[in-house]
């Protein structure tokens, strides 16, 4: 087993130089720590994901109205639905909900709010026509698409809107339309046509949800305390004794402008950040940096802190520049660390969203920003995620740059085919399929494989300690081929099994 990894190391390194090219190449890259990295996640820390710790989001004022979330808006008294997808732009009404009547909020505070369609466009007031119609038109939202969602407070899905005009919105059931051109009486009552019943569709918690639901006074108390009680030095003790080398850390853009990162970014991810670096060199750990959350969101997940579920980085030279400038700071910051050993691009970036050129073209331009400062830092480079991709289809571009890496992600808990069998099955499904892909990987003269996310939690029920035992084992010995190493995702989280350091003190995880 051993023999093998280092084998396919000296052959990869070949494979490298020959294909260099003339390109100046560093001889000592990973020459500190040959060793295969054995590591965790340190997720939920620097960017927000409210799944791993939901608890950050108590504090926050109507905390299920946060940035990105699908509202449908139901007339109390006509049983109908707002729509964006009546003719000419206007909102009408409709009888039964799908995406056209989902509106993502956009927070401006915990009353005030802009909504975006399906279609990108925001809801706002017709200022041109009789002040009173509600059409979807705007591309960026202004005074006219901003509104109050009033709540009753005996009946918190019970709300009316306040369009900027001051008047509530309400249906005329006559010719279905909407207007603003209601000034209100104040109650409640089920024939009134102002009055809605809000629905929620998909829910985002990320660091712009978090900061922004806080606000600009709040947000920055609440986040310092959370990077410094989270992860703390007794975190890198416990993986220096528990067979560990090594953290991947998820940081977002915003960690680049410390300390006056843009709005609702908040101050402080990069001094926690240098904390990791030097606990990290006081128990010789190794770090990689994990550039999670991208300008603009490379997957329209929370945990890349998409404001509303789109994806738009790399849509734009300057979007991808200014990404450039992230990883050449942090490369900057940390070069001289005994303790950097890999600098990771991006994470997950979405195909078909992110089109494959537009990412080598980054990853060029984010490797030379890493080899400006560091001859010995591996350049990890995340395959993308989503259904139209070749897992090996940076090879070619990769082998050409020197100590690049490829970052894979094996979830089968995601592969809802998986979700009504044996555990006998599921074992077997990562004895075979899983192991079927980390060897394709390992054996097609690529780059070093990093199986830089994995856990060992399934959907299935009534399992028994033994049973996970054997999962993580399996996992283990399977991910173990991937020449560049393994990391957990993550080192605590409250769902017990998604949490490394829970798994090892209670004896499910033995390294
Ligand atoms: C929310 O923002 C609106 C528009 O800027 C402002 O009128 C209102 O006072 C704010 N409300 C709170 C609670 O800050
Ligand atoms: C807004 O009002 C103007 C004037 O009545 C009208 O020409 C225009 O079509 C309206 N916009 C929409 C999207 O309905
Ligand atoms: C790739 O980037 C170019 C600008 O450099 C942009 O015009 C294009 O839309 C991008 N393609 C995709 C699929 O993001
Ligand atoms: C890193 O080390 C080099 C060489 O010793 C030195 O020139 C440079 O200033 C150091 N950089 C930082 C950020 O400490
Ligand atoms: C999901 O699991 C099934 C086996 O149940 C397998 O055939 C399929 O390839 C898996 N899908 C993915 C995307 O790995
Ligand atoms: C799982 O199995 C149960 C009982 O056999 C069945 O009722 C259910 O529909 C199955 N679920 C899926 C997703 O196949
Ligand atoms: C759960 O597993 C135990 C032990 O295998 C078994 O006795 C029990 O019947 C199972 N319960 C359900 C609901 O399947």
């Amino acid at each position: 087993m051993k023999l093998f990894i280092i084998f396919s190391i000296i052959t990869c390194f070949c494979q490298l130089l020959s294909f260099s090219n003339g390109r100046s190449v560093p001889n000592n890259v990973g020459a500190s720590a040959p060793e295969q990295v054995k590591a965790v996640n340190l997720g939920g820390w620097l960017v927000t994901e409210g799944w791993i710790k939901p608890s950050l989001f108590d504090g926050i004022i109507n905390k299920d109205l946060l940035d990105g979330t699908g509202v449908q808006f139901q007339s109390v008294k006509v049983g109908k639905y707002l729509s964006a997808e009546g003719g000419g732009g206007t909102i009408t009404v409709v009888p039964t909900a799908s995406s056209s009547e989902s509106f993502r909020l956009w927070r401006i505070n915990e009353t005030t709010f802009n909504f975006r369609a399906s279609t990108g466009r925001f809801v706002g007031l017709n200022t041109t026509g009789n002040g009173k119609d509600i059409v979807v038109e705007a591309e960026e939202p202004g005074a006219a698409e901003t509104f109050q969602i009033l709540r009753n407070p005996n009946d918190l899905n019970r709300v009316r809107v306040r369009a900027p005009n001051g008047l509530f919105l309400q249906v005329k059931e006559k010719d279905e339309s909407v207007s603003a051109d209601y000034e209100g009486d104040g109650g409640w009552k089920d024939d009134d046509s102002s009055v809605f019943s809000i629905k929620f569709g998909r829910i985002l918690q990320g660091e712009y949800q978090v900061t922004n639901g806080y606000g600009p006074l709040i947000a920055p108390q609440v986040m310092k305390e959370h990077w410094s009680t989270y992860i703390v030095e007794d975190d890198f003790k416990f993986i220096k004794e528990n067979g560990l080398n090594a953290v991947r850390i998820p940081v977002g853009w915003w960690i680049a402008s410390d300390p006056s990162p843009p709005k609702p970014y908040v101050p402080g991810s990069l001094q926690a950040l240098d904390n990791a670096f030097s606990w990290a060199e006081k128990y010789d750990i190794k770090v990689i940096i994990d550039l999670h959350a991208a300008p603009g969101s490379q997957n329209g997940a929370e945990h890349s802190s998409s404001r509303d579920g789109s994806q738009e980085w790399g849509l734009t030279d300057n979007n991808i520049q200014q990404t450039v400038g992230v990883i050449e700071f942090l490369a900057a910051r940390y070069a001289n660390s005994s303790s950097l050993y890999a600098m990771e691009l991006i994470n997950e970036p979405m195909s078909p969203g992110v089109s494959l050129d537009n990412l080598t073209k980054y990853y060029q331009a984010g490797y030379d920003a890493v080899r400006k400062h560091s001859q010995t830092a591996y350049v990890v480079m995340s395959n993308r995620l989503g259904s139209s991709f070749e897992p090996t289809e940076l090879f070619s571009f990769a082998n050409r740059l020197e100590g690049s890496v490829i970052d894979v992600h094996y979830y089968p808990y995601y592969n809802t085919s998986l979700n009504n069998v044996t555990v006998e099955r599921y074992i077997e499904y990562i004895n075979n399929d899983e192991a079927e892909k980390v060897r394709q990987l390992t054996t097609s003269n690529g780059p070093p494989i990093f199986v830089g996310e994995w856990v060992a939690e399934w959907q299935l029920t009534n399992t028994s300690k033994e049973d996970y035992q054997r999962y993580a084992a399996a996992q283990l010995e399977v991910f173990g081929r991937a020449q560049f190493g393994w990391a957990y995702w993550t080192l605590k989280n409250v769902n017990i099994h998604w949490s490394l350091e829970w798994m090892i003190n209670n004896g499910y995880i033995k390294l």
